[in-house]
């Protein structure tokens, strides 16, 4: 039974009203903000490209359906972070609901979704970057530009400035948060400009009859598109993994996730209409830019190059906010007694987890600087999907297991909508490549070996069971 062993949800509450280390600085605003600079990157900048040559014009659809199935993901994580307001996101979530083990599976996901996306966000920002050096003449040596076998008949070896932002980015958060979110907030109004130029330059170029056939590769394409573009939405959850460092949690937390996912949805849709009404679908292939690429087509040359830019800063906020979110996870594991006790040990200047920090920094740069993007993006699906069916499953757990709980926000329509939620999470899952099943199930397996042979016996709750 001690693999379902639980935390006791009330004392997690108490600890987390006397705040347990860590910095309270964050409002509701911010969190909207850290929520759009986790969410606006690679995905909507790079993967629209991918997107289009997949599903057509419907991709807007494929985004559509994306959203949604977020969408019911973010209201069970809404009303979980507005219960149980400490670190760790739905790692902690489940560990008060489910038990150890199912949170350390979920703790191990979102490893893999919030280190691999700062990796895969590092190596689109590479591109971009390379992408706007080009326009001033200035090129790398082809060795430094991407991940060994990126490019075919390219012969590459490391991708330097995917390693480098990833340095630079882990330099701020280790520093301390109030700094950081400053930095993010500018970043995220930047990127925000830049897509609202994209829509509102764009609109003028759109020729209707590029959206005719409007599904030209069938639903199977239109569903495909989804679950790679489903990579475009994540990061809003990474707002609830900033619990514990929010003034007042039970009623920003909710508002943080959904105005950041709701906002994105908008966005992405218009700049799907967009880009696919102003180039022919097929012509996406192989663009690595294809948002200013389309704005390029169209003759706009001057926003094609802010684009370049806006994208180059934008995505920093991406790498920012998803390692933040890794190293409070790893924190809390941690804590748990579920990894070693060096990963919580908080900076006394600074009150960030600093070893921590730079660890994952390191690493997972280094993973930026030597694998390829297409493979990341994958994995990162996956991982992350599974963990959002997690949360579901625990909304619906914890309402039948601790009915009285104080819910600063209520899932509505309470079992239908967390069901649905799951429902549409594995049918994305479904529309993943078998290899990506097949090492995401290679990364559960040596994850439960770490559980058996450490983590289990070394667990807090293990030696102070009534927590
Ligand atoms: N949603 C994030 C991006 O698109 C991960 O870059």
């Amino acid at each position: 039974m001690s693999l379902f062993r639980k935390k006791n949800v009330e004392l997690m509450m108490q600890a987390s009203a006397k705040g347990a280390g860590l910095k309270k600085a964050l409002g509701a605003l911010d969190l909207t903000f850290l929520g759009i600079g986790a969410i606006i990157g690679t995905g909507i900048f790079v993967l629209t490209g991918t997107g289009a040559v997949q599903a057509g014009p419907a991709l807007m659809v494929s985004f559509l359906i994306a959203a949604v199935a977020c969408c019911f993901a973010a209201l069970s994580y809404a009303e979980f972070a507005s219960t149980i307001p400490v670190a760790g996101s739905i790692y902690t979530y489940s560990y008060a609901t489910l038990g150890e083990l199912i949170a350390w599976i979920i703790g191990w996901d979102l490893m893999l979704e919030y280190g691999l996306a700062s990796s895969a966000v590092s190596v689109g920002w590479s591109g971009y970057l390379q992408s706007l050096l080009s326009g001033f003449g200035i090129s790398l040596p082809a060795a430094l530009t991407a991940a060994p076998g990126a490019l075919p008949g390219v012969h590459t070896l490391f991708n330097l400035p995917a390693f480098l932002v990833m340095m630079g980015i882990t330099a701020l958060l280790s520093i301390g948060v109030r700094e950081s979110t400053r930095i993010n907030n500018i970043m995220v109004a930047i990127k925000v400009t830049v897509v609202l130029l994209v829509i509102g330059v764009g609109a003028f170029h759109v020729t209707p009859a590029n959206w005719h056939p409007f599904i030209p590769n069938g639903w199977n394409g239109v569903f495909g598109a989804a679950a790679v573009m489903f990579f475009a939405f994540i990061g809003f959850d990474a707002v609830s993994s900033a619990a514990e460092e929010v003034k007042n949690p039970k009623r920003d937390l909710p508002v943080g996730i959904i105005a950041s996912l709701a906002v994105c949805a908008v966005l992405y849709v218009s700049v799907a209409a967009v880009v696919t009404g102003i180039v022919p679908w097929r012509q996406f292939a192989n663009i690595g830019h294809p948002v200013s690429y389309a704005l390029q087509v169209a003759g706009e040359k001057w926003v094609a190059g802010f684009i370049d830019l806006g994208a180059v800063l934008g995505m920093l906020t991406v790498i920012l906010v998803m390692s933040y979110g890794q190293t409070r996870i790893i924190f809390a594991m941690s804590r748990d007694g579920l990894l070693p006790a060096k990963l919580s040990r908080v900076h006394p200047r600074y009150a960030t987890p600093f070893f921590t920090t730079w660890l994952v920094g390191i690493f997972f740069g280094l993973i930026g600087a030597l694998v390829p993007l297409n493979v990341l993006a994958e994995l990162i699906n996956i991982g992350t999907l599974a963990a959002f069916s997690m949360v579901s499953i625990a909304v619906l757990v914890l309402r039948k297991t601790h009915p009285d709980l104080p819910r600063a926000f209520r899932c509505p329509g309470v079992p239908v909508v967390p069901v649905l939620a799951v429902l549409s999470c594995l049918f994305l899952m479904l529309n993943l490549a078998w290899l990506t099943w097949v090492a995401f199930i290679v990364w559960l397996v040596i994850g439960l070996a770490i559980y058996f042979v450490y983590s289990r016996r070394h667990a807090r709750l293990a030696h102070h069971p009534h927590e």
